[in-house]
């Protein structure tokens, strides 16, 4: 069985720049679809897509796709299926099901029909501690069979431990980056960092630093060969990269920020230092990026208390920043006004837990 489609998630909103990324990485038939991108390729793709792709929420590889209006003609096709050139008989195997608009309405018995047909065919359990998922659409009376060949959603880097209020995921904050059109040659500043995701994700892009290097991924416990090579040595990391700095008010959120760093291998790339913002500079030398996801809505406190906080970002933005980009990650329109800033730009509505969130962007600062 080999990928037919490999399809990458997004978080929804940002498919056009995980599409711009994956293209940029040279994969091939990049195209947007709600949710997420398709690229093609192998199992070679499939491995360089979870290791490389900052943006990618996790990895999935079509493996079979075919016509079924009832449950003993899907079982019929599932069992001619080549499960061991697949699934290896050690790992467990767990299937989830959907139906939609099709004569199999019983998505469980579907799950079962192919839990059973893989489990005759290379004995592996369908019961067990992480498990590898395959996951059933059954759409318009098309099964279609793919494999999650991440496991663990790829923003959990591994790197993690202290997360502060509200973080950003790690895959949107490398996406935000991009739709800022920061491509690691220019300075960041995050002057609200919390947990530092943002000069995290830009201190590895701009170090060349693959955003899988310290992880795990299910893909490595799939049968085919070409998963199971051993990586070659990770490329070291460019020293030569430009300032990336990061600031709160917080001791804990400055602390916990620079050990994150410190397990991301990034110590030496980022500066992180407490400062309240209207302490705010810019490093000396060349302008560049000023990106933050200030306290904002029902996550932090209400919005009353926060326009001071804007207000005061703006004017620091406008009276300090001269020459730098500006983008204000924020659910709520109003406070984004409250900075007085001419943003150019206004992304779409990005879910973040239970609110939308958007990217503000300003062009070169007056
Ligand atoms: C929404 S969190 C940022 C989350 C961050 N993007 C992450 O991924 O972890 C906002 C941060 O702004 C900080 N903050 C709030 N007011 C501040 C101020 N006046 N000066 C500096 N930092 C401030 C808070 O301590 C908090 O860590």
């Amino acid at each position: 069985m080999t990928p037919s489609e490999i399809f990458l998630a997004a978080t929804p909103g940002l498919e056009p720049f995980l599409a711009e990324e994956a293209r940029e990485a040279g994969f091939g038939g990049v195209a947007v679809t709600p949710g997420g991108v398709t690229i093609t390729g192998g199992w070679a793709e499939v491995r360089r897509a979870n290791l490389e792709l900052a943006g990618a929420g996790r990895v999935l590889a079509r493996v079979a796709e075919f016509p079924a209006v009832h449950l003993a003609q899907l079982d019929k096709r599932a069992r001619k299926l080549d499960w061991p050139a697949l699934l290896r008989g050690d790992v467990p195997v767990k299937v989830e099901a959907t139906s939609r608009g099709s004569k199999i309405y019983h998505a469980g018995a579907a799950a079962q029909r192919i839990e059973r047909a893989i489990a005759d065919a290379t004995g592996a359990p369908a019961e067990g501690d992480d498990p590898v998922r395959l996951l059933v659409r059954i759409e318009r009376n098309l099964v279609t069979i793919s494999v999650d060949t991440s496991g663990e959603p790829l923003h959990r880097r591994g790197f993690k431990a202290f997360v502060g209020k509200a973080p950003l995921r790690e895959t949107m904050a490398a996406l935000f980056l991009r739709a800022c059109g920061w491509d690691g040659t220019r300075p960041l500043v995050d002057p609200m960092c919390g947990s530092g995701t943002i000069l995290l994700e830009g201190a590895a892009r701009a170090a060349g630093l693959s955003p899988g290097r310290g992880r795990e991924f299910a893909w490595a416990r799939l049968a085919p060969s070409e998963l199971r090579q051993e990586a070659g040595p990770a490329p070291a990391a460019r020293g030569d990269i430009p300032p990336i700095l990061g600031f709160d008010r917080d001791d804990g959120a400055v602390r916990g920020a620079a050990e994150n760093a410190a397990r991301a291998g990034l110590s030496g790339h980022v500066t992180i230092g407490r400062a309240a913002l209207s302490d705010l500079a810019p490093p000396p030398g060349p302008p560049g990026l000023v990106l933050t996801n200030p306290p904002y809505g029902a996550r932090i406190g209400k919005p009353g208390p926060l326009h001071g906080l804007y207000a005061t970002l703006g004017a620091v933005l406008k009276e300090r920043f001269r020459g730098w980009e500006a983008g204000v990650i924020t659910s709520e329109p109003g406070l984004a006004k409250t900075t007085g800033l001419s943003f150019t730009d206004t992304g779409p509505p990005v879910p973040h837990g239970p609110l939308k969130i958007r990217l503000y962007r300003t062009g070169p600062l007056p």
